[in-house]
């Protein structure tokens, strides 16, 4: 038997019905997207079309020509930070980003430093919140761009994105998003939430792994990204390369589905998320929930177990498939950076689970996960000298 899947954060299964808009554009719909001269480039050309007038709509965009394929959220966020520094006529420039970041936001932005551009890295509270007023703060007269995520993908904390893009505007600075884990998860309007740039992936919402998206808003002045892949002139030489076709008419079906679902598989997963921690800490003394406690995604909830090694309750639990963090990090022993940066201990980082509930998670499962949990935690602390001199 398969274990319990609690990991929705790292990746999702292809929808079916994803799938079987993808199907037709391996074999019989073939054509690159960018042959102009005959049939089969024309089908797939419109296929591309249909897809991005579909993500643009699902996202709140003006437009169709604002949305950029890309290779997944990886390549979009390293295209907009190495992407902005390289084309900004102010030099060093100054970008804001937070410490929760993803790694691949992080290791841009270590990477324009090495060039000699200056990054602010914004701490965040005990829940994970970034404070506005920090932002506000930070800005400089060379701030080209202010990246904070949409939600984080281990502690599933929403950043109050509408605040701090609302600062940005107000001072000419471009607000980026990474919003990997929010898309298709909670309403994202690029143009209400007052996001100029955005970054999303396909595999995180039922889609096939190897397709994101960048979107980038019109403006005026225009928003100048100097590409990271050069080549061809394919989406207005932002982004060279043949166009993924399959994985653009899957992307644009999966986030379709997900907002057509999110009004009550959000309430569904919440009921369910709450009974998986309510449960935890009701039956398990020393337990705790990291991140804000309603400032979070529906179906997120990371917990830390104290007098427990968060490895040894994952080989403890065979039965569930979860993680200690993001999947990037999986593998290392180091605790968790994103709980490092609420305040929390190394003992209690190195004992935190985050369970990521999805659409094929059933009240079932979550009470048999529970179960499993409750008999793991036991049998480790018997055997701990610490948890038994507490
Ligand atoms: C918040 C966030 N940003 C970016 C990424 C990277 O996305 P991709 O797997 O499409 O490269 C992930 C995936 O783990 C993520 O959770």
């Amino acid at each position: 038997m398969k274990p319990i899947y609690l990991d929705y954060h790292a990746t999702t299964p292809v929808d079916a019905e994803v799938l079987r808009a993808m199907e037709p554009y391996f074999c019989e719909k073939f054509g690159n997207a960018a042959s102009k001269s005959h049939a089969y480039g024309w089908e797939t050309e419109e296929a591309v079309q249909m897809a991005r007038e579909s993500i643009a709509k699902n996202i709140g965009a003006e437009s169709s020509k604002s949305i950029i394929f890309t290779s997944g959220a990886t390549e979009t966020n390293n295209m907009v930070i190495k992407g902005i520094v390289h084309a900004a006529k102010k030099k060093p420039a100054h970008i804001i980003t937070q410490v929760t970041e993803h790694k691949c936001i992080i290791e841009s932005c270590r990477e324009i430093e090495k060039e000699g551009h200056k990054i602010t890295y914004l701490g965040v509270d005990h829940d994970g919140l970034v404070d506005p007023d920090d932002v506000k703060n930070a800005i400089r007269p060379n701030t080209i761009l202010c990246s904070i995520m949409a939600a984080n993908n281990e502690i599933g904390v929403i950043q109050p994105i509408r605040e701090i893009s609302k600062i940005c505007r107000e001072k000419g600075v471009w607000f980026h998003s990474d919003a990997v884990q929010a898309v298709g998860k909670i309403p994202v309007d690029v143009q209400r939430d007052g996001i100029d740039l955005l970054s999303l992936s396909a595999h995180k919402i039922y889609g096939p792994k190897g397709i994101g998206a960048l979107y980038i808003a019109k403006a005026n002045p225009p928003i100048r990204l100097s590409p990271l892949i050069h080549g061809g002139s394919h989406e207005n030489g932002r982004r060279a390369g043949t166009l993924n076709v399959p994985g653009i008419v899957g992307l644009a079906k999966a986030l379709e589905i997900c907002v057509k679902k999110m009004p009550e598989e959000s309430k569904r997963l919440g009921l369910l998320r709450d009974r998986l921690a309510g449960e935890i800490i009701r039956r398990i003394d020393h337990t705790y929930l990291n991140g804000h406690p309603t400032k979070r995604l529906p179906h997120n909830a990371n917990i830390s177990f104290s007098y427990v090694r968060d490895t040894d309750l994952i080989m403890a639990l065979p039965e569930l498939a979860v993680a200690t963090g993001s999947a990037c990090a999986s593998g290392t022993n180091e605790p968790s950076y994103v709980l490092r940066a609420l305040g929390i201990g190394e003992d209690r980082a190195n004992s935190s689970i985050r369970f990521g509930l999805g659409r094929q998670t059933t009240k079932e499962e979550i009470d048999e996960a529970v179960e499993y949990i409750v008999r793991a935690v036991e049998k480790l602390r018997k055997k701990s000298l610490q948890y038994e001199m507490r």
